[in-house]
């Protein structure tokens, strides 16, 4: 029975055969992106080589990604959602487009030698045509022509059949969806793949990336087409392997014994609890996963911070539905590290902060959890004077506010009492909060990609004079901990213990400054990443060594490992003013910056 280590590896493999440069995945969270959270897909961080940077690995790529997508958080805890996954992918930069991409997809599930589905099971989609884009029967051509009968294949609307990245901005086309029939039988006479009863299972999606949208919802045509695959490791296991859930696989075996052991129970996926046990170890997995990535986010109340703490939050409290009293997720983490050790290193090597910092949040959540109960008894008389049993989302976000008490346990309480909790009020309140906090929350997971606008181009390159001049005047220790980018701004996270003194802010200012009107020439070039080190290159993260990579200089001032774009020279940059420097969380300064 093939696991998900196999199935990662015999994907690589297959495509390298078929002449792909393997590449690192990166960071969960994504670089020069201010408007999504998270990686939601292994196509993420490859967007500006989609929109026709050239990639340094050449045209025809592999990875595997890790991703997280929490629009539907709420959904975890039955069998087949999950907040963190693994997405095996293949890309062709304006190389090969339908006809190969289609074939291979089709070799690899059906070939004796790859996965060796039985062809009699599988079925395709292909989009309908919509909005003056032609059905797609080149690619239905191509199926019948491999080998799937017409029947099998069906066209579907722009809702089923048509892929953009998370945002509503980006490169995105219309794709083809393969799905294996599992045997079971069909719901209804409208059954057919795409339906949600179980019989179809998908398990990858081609898509063929022709259009860049842009915010105003026009479409222009990609300089080269390209394509775009992903296959969710954790699904096609399943699948696979027969087994009904994700949860039924490997890759939380030994996650589910261990909650069971922290709780005294076993994982019964039929019972009460199995619900309480999948979240658990969901939402474990998830955190492990991001407070191990390069991107070192930690819980906090914005943005990816925010989530983290979340699904931290909620994890404890499903513990403690299962009878669990003191900490247990760092145990559970640990359970977590030894299943992806071999494919995710960064999880042995960040250990120690994944320990300490869920440790430190389960200790935060119990106080929390402890004062605001407190404070919602005090309140309770008072509530129950309501006639309409309601209470004011406004008291709602105080608790929230003031406490960090969660609104899911505000509502649970307040049901506990008989009452309900006025959520669109409580809504209104906390998005004005996220509004005023300025980083988004969830908000952000809808929004569009990186902007590749000429005024976020001259951030960019800002951004690596700022990176410089700060090791320059703090010293060599300062690292690039996150960097956001607008049109309108930049901001850069970097590790540093202290606040800034003024007159460090001005040394920095000057330098950067400089090297603005040095007017300094933007060059780059192809490397490995050990030549790249060798040259003194800074080099963030996510590389994997023999791995070629794009070096970024400004002039003889900075280089860098970077993907681009950049400006030409930096005369174009403006005047470089820093307008606030305050803390990101431990250890971590954050510098806002505008070109004015
Ligand atoms: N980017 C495509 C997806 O996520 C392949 O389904």
């Amino acid at each position: 029975m093939i696991t998900i280590h196999e199935l990662r590896g015999k994907y690589i493999e297959f495509f390298k055969s078929k002449g792909h440069a393997e590449i690192s995945g990166k960071s969960l969270i994504p670089d020069n992106d201010p408007t999504v959270l998270f990686t939601t897909a292994g196509m993420h961080p490859l967007v500006p080589y989609l929109l026709g940077e050239p990639h340094p690995a050449g045209k025809r790529l592999t990875d595997y990604q890790k991703c997280i997508r929490t629009g539907d958080i709420d959904a975890v805890g039955d069998p087949s959602h999950l907040t963190f996954f693994e997405m095996l992918g293949n890309w062709s930069l304006g190389d090969y487009f339908k006809e190969e991409a289609l074939a291979w997809s089709f070799e690899f599930l059906t070939d004796p030698k790859w996965l060796g589905i039985p062809k009699d099971k599988l079925s395709v989609t292909v989009f309908a045509g919509e909005e003056g884009i032609p059905r797609d029967d080149v690619s239905a051509e191509i199926w019948k022509k491999l080998g799937i009968p017409e029947e099998r294949i069906h066209y579907l609307p722009r809702q089923d059949n048509w892929w953009g990245p998370a945002g509503e901005t980006g490169p995105c086309g219309p794709d083809s969806e393969m799905f294996v029939d599992t045997g079971k039988a069909a719901c209804g006479p409208e059954c057919r793949p795409g339906c949600h009863c179980g019989k179809y299972f998908e398990v990858w999606n081609d898509v063929f990336m022709q259009y860049n949208k842009d915010s105003e919802g026009r479409y222009t045509p990609l300089k080269a087409p390209c394509v775009d695959t992903g296959m969710g490791i954790e699904r096609t296991v399943a699948m696979l392997q027969g087994k009904k859930s994700v949860y039924d696989t490997e890759a939380f075996t030994d996650v589910l014994a261990a909650i069971g052991r922290a709780c005294g129970g076993t994982y019964d996926a039929d019972a009460e609890s199995g619900k309480s046990f999948r979240i658990i170890a969901d939402h474990a997995r998830t955190s492990t996963f991001i407070l191990g990535d390069p991107g070192a986010v930690t819980p906090s109340n914005v943005g990816a911070g925010y989530v983290l703490r979340r699904i931290i939050r909620r994890a404890v409290r499903h513990g403690r539905k299962l009878g669990i009293e003191g900490s247990f997720l760092p145990g559970i983490a640990e359970v977590v590290i030894a299943t992806y050790a071999g494919p995710y290193p960064e999880l042995t090597e960040n250990r120690g902060r994944i320990l300490e910092e869920l440790a430190k949040e389960e200790a935060k959540f119990l106080e929390t959890l402890q004062k605001g109960e407190h404070e919602f008894e005090k309140m309770l008389p008072n509530l129950l004077k309501n006639p309409r049993k309601v209470m004011s989302g406004r008291l709602a976000f105080k608790l929230y506010d003031t406490y960090g008490f969660p609104i899911e346990l505000t509502e649970e309480l307040a049901a506990e009492s008989g009452m309900t909790v006025d959520r669109p009020e409580f809504d209104e309140a906390f998005k004005k909060h996220q509004e005023l906090s300025r980083a988004g929350s969830e908000q952000v997971f809808k929004g569009g990609l990186a902007d590749h606008g000429e005024a976020a181009v001259k951030y960019h390159t800002a951004t690596h004079l700022l990176h410089k001049a700060l090791r320059l005047v703090l010293g060599d220790h300062v690292a690039q901990r996150g960097s956001n980018i607008t049109a309108e701004r930049l901001r850069f996270d970097f590790s540093h213990p202290d606040p800034m003194t003024p007159e460090q802010i001005r040394k920095v200012e000057e330098i950067v400054n400089e090297q603005i009107r040095r007017d300094l020439p933007v060059s780059m070039k192809v490397v490995t990443l050990e030549e790249a080190k060798a040259e003194g290159a800074m080099a963030l993260f996510g590389e994997k060594y023999g791995e070629s990579v794009k070096v970024y200089s400004v002039g003889d001032f900075s280089k860098e490992v970077c993907g681009g774009p950049h400006v030409e020279h930096t005369g174009i940059l403006g005047k470089f003013v820093i307008q606030k420097e305050q803390s990101s969380s431990a250890g971590v300064r954050r510098i806002r910056a505008v070109l004015e």
